[in-house]
């Protein structure tokens, strides 16, 4: 009886309805922009855009996604963080007073800002551009230029040209825009380029239009939209559980809403939740001021595991995979159980802006290990584990209307009762009660 890594990947519970048959064809209206990972402050949005400059702690394993793109004509390039979370789409200008400063390749994301009069495509909108990006306000111009990402150009696409005192990096928005802002999805639709506002991504690409099979492990589950109570309009859905070897964690605190935020290295929850999973660690320490604490790391073992419940989708993980560790040198594995300090990065969702995004927000740390799909016309979010093997690319194109993404299951109820730690538990007591007969 092996209870080993190979059950340890999306345990996918219950019974399965509503499947979709798949339709490939051999020009999809689709298409990748390849991430580049970067390490980022452990902080969250705000302070990490200003730490970044120099942030130097190795023993931290904190990043965020960037991308290539050029705008204007001649192209002028440039780096931009691709956020989940947020609805609109910005770049320093050229008399931000980061890129004024700092005009070498670690600065300015390395190019720059943005210069208007070099470009023979811009143009100047009368509307001004003023965006709250958790708490910074910036103010600029809006411009339509041309936007040239992962091989695909958009004519007119509206940037906010972030003026002389903002200090936010770029960013290029996936989600829903508002009444000023588009988003890069929104705008990728009005110019043709996909054929629904809708993309999977992953650690190392956004696909938009498009699922690429090959990257997950099991069937994607299906899951409404929803508003947290008071929240803007985001990627945001319901969680039904969080478990620690399958215990669960303040169960009555769930379902609670659950925002996807790849711009955040850590994931967030509320105090109720995150002290009831720390009671299993030993030597818990006072949150500090963002929320997070230390214990031994001894208290914990290389095969523990945590559990994200949705519906009838559980994602089961090592618990390593939320775990840093406070020291000079950082090992192959991430952290080491003979070493003194570790910390969660689960930690309690106490930072004004950040309970403004959603109950939990769902960070780096969570969503590099997952394969999702925000459907935004349907107001859906697909979620299946993610498949780190190397296997050919098998991609298909998500539809525009009803049941858009290809092979999506639609989740029902909880159905609680499909996890392979049970089974796999079950099947050791069963092999136990055979040798003792
Ligand atoms: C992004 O651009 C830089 C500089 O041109 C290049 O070195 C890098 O390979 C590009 N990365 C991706 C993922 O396209
Ligand atoms: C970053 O750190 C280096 C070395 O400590 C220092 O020389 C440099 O001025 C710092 N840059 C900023 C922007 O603080
Ligand atoms: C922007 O471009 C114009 C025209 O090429 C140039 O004269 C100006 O110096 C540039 N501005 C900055 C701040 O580099
Ligand atoms: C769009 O969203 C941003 C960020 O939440 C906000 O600052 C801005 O005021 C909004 N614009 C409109 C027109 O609602
Ligand atoms: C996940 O997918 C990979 C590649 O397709 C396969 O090798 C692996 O066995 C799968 N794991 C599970 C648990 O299905
Ligand atoms: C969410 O709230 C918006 C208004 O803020 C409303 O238009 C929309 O119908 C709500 N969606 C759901 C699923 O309740
Ligand atoms: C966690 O441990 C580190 C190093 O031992 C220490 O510097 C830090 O203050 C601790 N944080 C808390 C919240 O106790
Ligand atoms: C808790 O901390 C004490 C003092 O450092 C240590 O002796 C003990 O082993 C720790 N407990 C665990 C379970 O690691
Ligand atoms: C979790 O399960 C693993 C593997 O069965 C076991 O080694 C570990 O002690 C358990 N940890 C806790 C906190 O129960």
């Amino acid at each position: 009886m092996r209870c080993g890594s190979a059950w340890l990947l999306g345990l996918a519970g219950g019974a399965l309805s509503n499947a979709l048959v798949l339709e490939k064809r051999n020009n999809p209206a689709v298409f990748e922009v390849p991430l580049i990972k970067e390490h980022i402050s452990n902080q969250i949005a705000k302070r990490s855009d200003f730490l970044n400059i120099n942030f130097t702690d190795k023993a931290s394993d904190f990043y965020a996604y960037y991308a290539n793109f050029t705008f204007g004509s001649p192209p002028q390039t440039f780096k931009a963080y691709m956020q989940t979370y947020g609805n609109g789409c910005w770049l320093r200008g050229v008399n931000n007073w980061e890129c004024e400063l700092y005009k070498d390749p670690s600065s300015c994301d390395g190019y720059g800002g943005y210069n208007r009069s070099t470009s023979t495509t811009a143009k100047k909108l009368d509307e001004k551009f003023s965006y709250d990006d958790n708490g910074v306000t910036m103010n600029g111009d809006f411009v339509t230029d041309v936007m040239s990402i992962g091989g695909v150009k958009v004519d007119n696409m509206k940037m906010g040209i972030a003026g002389r005192d903002d200090v936010t990096s770029n960013r290029l928005s996936l989600g829903y825009g508002n009444a000023s802002s588009t988003s890069l999805t929104q705008a990728l639709v009005d110019a043709g380029a996909i054929n629904s506002p809708a993309f999977s991504l992953w650690s190392e690409s956004v696909l938009f239009g498009g699922v690429n099979k090959a990257k997950y492990n099991g069937s994607l589950h299906t899951f409404p939209i929803v508003n947290g109570s008071d929240l803007s309009k985001a990627l945001r859905i319901n969680m039904d559980g969080i478990s620690i070897n399958g215990t669960a964690a303040a169960s009555s605190a769930f379902p609670i809403d659950a925002v996807f935020d790849n711009h955040i290295a850590m994931t967030y929850a509320p105090k109720s939740v995150v002290e009831a999973l720390t009671s299993h660690f030993a030597n818990v320490s006072v949150p500090d001021e963002l929320g997070q604490v230390n214990f031994s790391c001894s208290s914990v073992s290389e095969y523990d595991t945590i559990e994200f419940k949705f519906g009838d989708l559980e994602l089961q993980f090592y618990l390593s995979d939320f775990i840093g560790h406070r020291s000079d040198e950082l090992d192959g594995s991430g952290y080491s159980i003979d070493d003194d300090t570790c910390y969660f990065t689960i930690a309690e969702n106490v930072d004004e802006d950040l309970q403004k995004q959603g109950s939990i927000v769902l960070g780096t740390n969570f969503m590099s290990l997952i394969y999702s799909v925000f459907d935004l016309e349907n107001g859906e979010v697909s979620l299946a584990k993610r498949n780190s093997f190397i296997v050919p690319d098998d991609i298909v194109e998500i539809k525009s209307g009803k049941n858009g993404v290809p092979g999506a299951k639609k989740s029902s109820a909880s159905s609680g009762v499909g996890s392979g730690l049970v089974t796999c538990l079950m099947l050791v007591v069963v092999a136990m009660l055979n040798l003792t007969l």
